[in-house]
């Protein structure tokens, strides 16, 4: 059992009810694939946003046997309702009681749904969150560092990338020479100041339901052909990204950021089961993109999560010549643009 929970094996339920708000993530250096009870294969890190953001209001009762309601934009959801529902049996050797509770949540968004936003890392990391105030509401525990380090824990096991989403900046998950590093919960990573405000604009190239899921991504990894030379790929690009985000190379991170997206859809290409998320216009906006860097020298950068929607980041003192660029060339090959940017974290409301 981990330390984290081992204090709430056995409690006394109480009713409860709490709201939090957390935002999505974009992941640098990418977790894609990954062992049994959500452990990564590599370690990862990722900047938070700010404006892509999930309210999770839950309410906690006393009940026999463990109901799940749940309800997106005010309509019911049963799919996320089971989802949760398999995600708090999964935590019943550690939290037995779980299994004696009525959870009702009220959850929305503030960007579209297939966005190219993954609202997987924004929701379930703010239902973690909820769960971790319940907990702490029981045993009356008020260690702040421990309360975000069991909340990224019980994020981490909803969905890995979620446990980056509990801090703000700059966040890494995965064991590494990092001091605190682990691969049960993401530590909070100090950047150059230079970098500490990164903007994030994401071009939606198509916002149609995925084929594949990253879940069934992370799976292919198991018989990929290049699995360990990608795991290894990935730990050399963390501590290279991590090295030129603390001397506040930018040029340097964003080679790396190009580097892992591409990376992520090789791996996709050449599994057993191959397949493409890229459409043609993803194509065409990296190719706009290398060619305006090549003219102009400035640092504009794209990365890719598991999906055809550009993440284009670039500081925010280089905004204007970039916004101009974005909005004349790359516009016309996107359904839909919205603007990010590095944020601070999660908060209670
Ligand atoms: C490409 O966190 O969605 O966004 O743990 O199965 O829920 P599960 O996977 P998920 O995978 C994220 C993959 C990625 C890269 C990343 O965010 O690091």
């Amino acid at each position: 059992m981990s330390q984290l929970l081992a204090p709430f094996h056995s409690v006394t339920i109480q009713d409860f009810e709490s709201s939090w708000t957390s935002p999505a993530n974009i992941a640098f250096v990418k977790y894609w694939g990954k062992k049994s009870h959500q452990i990564p294969a590599n370690p990862s890190l990722s900047m938070t946003l700010s404006e892509c953001t999930t309210t999770t209001k839950t309410k906690f009762q006393a009940a026999n046997g463990l109901t799940v309601r749940l309800k997106l934009n005010g309509k019911s959801e049963e799919k996320f309702a089971t989802k949760i529902k398999d995600y708090l049996e999964s935590l019943q050797d550690e939290l037995p009681w779980i299994l004696n509770l009525s959870v009702e949540i009220e959850t929305s968004n503030t960007f579209p749904h297939g966005a190219g936003i993954a609202s997987s890392a924004s929701g379930l990391s703010a239902f973690a969150l909820t769960l971790t105030e319940y907990l702490t509401h029981l045993k009356s525990d008020t260690e702040e560092t421990l309360f975000y380090k069991r909340a990224s824990y019980l994020s981490r096991l909803a969905s890995g990338s979620a446990c980056r989403s509990v801090y703000g900046g700059f966040t890494s998950w995965g064991d590494s020479a990092l001091p605190e590093s682990s691969d049960l919960f993401a530590t909070s990573l100090k950047v150059h100041p230079k970098l500490a405000a990164l903007r994030d604009t994401v071009l939606v190239i198509s916002s149609e339901e995925k084929t594949i899921s990253s879940r069934s991504g992370h799976g292919r990894m198991n018989e990929h052909f290049f699995a360990e030379a990608r795991y290894s790929q990935a730990r050399d690009n963390f501590s290279r990204c991590i090295s030129a985000l603390q001397r506040g190379e930018m040029d340097d991170v964003g080679m790396i950021l190009e580097a892992e997206a591409l990376a992520l859809h090789a791996m996709m290409l050449t599994s057993p089961e191959p397949y493409t998320l890229l459409k043609p216009n993803t194509l065409s906006a990296i190719n706009a993109i290398w060619d305006f860097r090549k003219e102009t020298n400035l640092p504009l950068y794209f990365t890719l999560d598991a999906g055809p929607n550009l993440h284009l980041i670039y500081p925010e003192s280089q905004k204007n010549k970039i916004t101009t660029f974005i909005s004349h060339e790359l516009a016309p090959l996107t359904e839909n643009i919205i603007h990010d940017k590095t944020g601070i974290g999660p908060k209670k409301c």
